[in-house]
């Protein structure tokens, strides 16, 4: 009997590390396989999929801005439709932090699409996964509670809370940035630390939700790092790149979680720098 066909979704794939992610998926997988590149403008999705060098899988550039919640939810419903199941999701898409924008300006369209933005694709896409599919979220290092001081650990109880409640956290968190309060609050100055935070505290919640079947069946819900890439978003931040990896190499060992078909069981609920978990607490 022929294998079903795998279906995978890559979101901000129109450049950097998501494109690099497509790239590998429509390089590694089979011509029957479907991989969707997704992003948020027409031009350049379309673009991003003249640019994949000989992909073997069926590569299908569509428009999916993360916030947009009556987009995300469209699209999930036309993968149900389409293919009744998805196998592997690269939650991906991020806002830009630039020097030049203060922290107070930039916040509100970083949490969006970021944090908000994470929250719905996870509530969106987790029920059309299939059993032994991979859902895996693209964080840093930086999303551990070991970067908050002690004393803000208790907004992301992550045992007992909800997605709703992640949302809430990081809005509050927001709104505190907004009005300049945030630091007085204890809140890192560095935006993207609460905000990775809350990208793995999402992963956890879900994952405890999903944990009974998931095991039975293999599939993984994880977080993810790439560790530092040189693209157009990290660039402005580093005076000297020589260290970062190209995204074609930054994509390799987030492909292996998606591909392997065997993971650590370890790796559920986690976040994951190159095979290794970094501790939450
Ligand atoms: N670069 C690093 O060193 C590094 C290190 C650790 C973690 N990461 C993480 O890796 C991920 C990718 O980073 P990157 O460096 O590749 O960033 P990037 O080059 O800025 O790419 C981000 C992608 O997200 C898309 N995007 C932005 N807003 C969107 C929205 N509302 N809906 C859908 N797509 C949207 C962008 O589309 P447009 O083309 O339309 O702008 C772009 O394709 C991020 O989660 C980042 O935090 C990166």
């Amino acid at each position: 009997m022929a294998a079903m066909s795998k279906i995978a979704v890559v979101t901000g794939a129109s450049q950097g590390l998501g494109f690099a992610l497509v790239e590998g998926l429509a390089q590694r997988l089979d011509p029957s396989d479907v991989v969707y590149l997704t992003g948020r403008d027409v031009v350049r999705v379309q673009a991003a999929a003249t640019r994949l060098a000989s992909p073997r899988a069926d590569v299908r550039a569509e428009v999916v801005d993360v916030c947009d919640g009556p987009a995300v939810d469209a699209f999930a419903n036309e993968l149900r439709a389409r293919h009744g199941h998805v196998d592997i999701v690269f939650s991906n898409a991020a806002a830009r932090l630039t020097r030049e924008t203060p922290w107070a300006e930039l916040v509100h369209p970083f949490v969006e699409t970021n944090n908000i933005g994470t929250t719905r694709l996870l509530r969106a896409l987790s029920p059309v996964l299939r059993p032994g599919g991979r859902l895996l979220v693209v964080a840093s290092s930086l999303g551990s509670l070991r970067q908050l001081p002690p004393h803000l650990h208790g907004h992301f109880e992550t045992d007992v809370m909800t997605l709703d409640g992640v949302d809430v956290t990081m809005l509050a968190w927001r709104d505190a940035v907004r009005t300049g309060r945030a630091a007085q609050l204890g809140w890192p100055d560095w935006i993207n630390i609460p905000s990775k935070v809350g990208q793995v505290a999402a992963v956890r919640v879900l994952a405890r939700d999903r944990r009974a079947s998931d095991s039975m069946h293999g599939t993984l819900v994880a977080a993810v790092c790439p560790g530092l890439i040189d693209t157009a978003a990290s660039r402005p931040w580093f005076e000297d790149m020589s260290a970062a990896q190209t995204p074609e190499d930054a994509a390799v060992a987030l492909l292996r979680l998606a591909l392997d078909p065997v993971v650590d069981p370890r790796f559920y609920g986690e976040l994951i720098q190159l095979g290794r978990i970094v501790p939450w607490r």
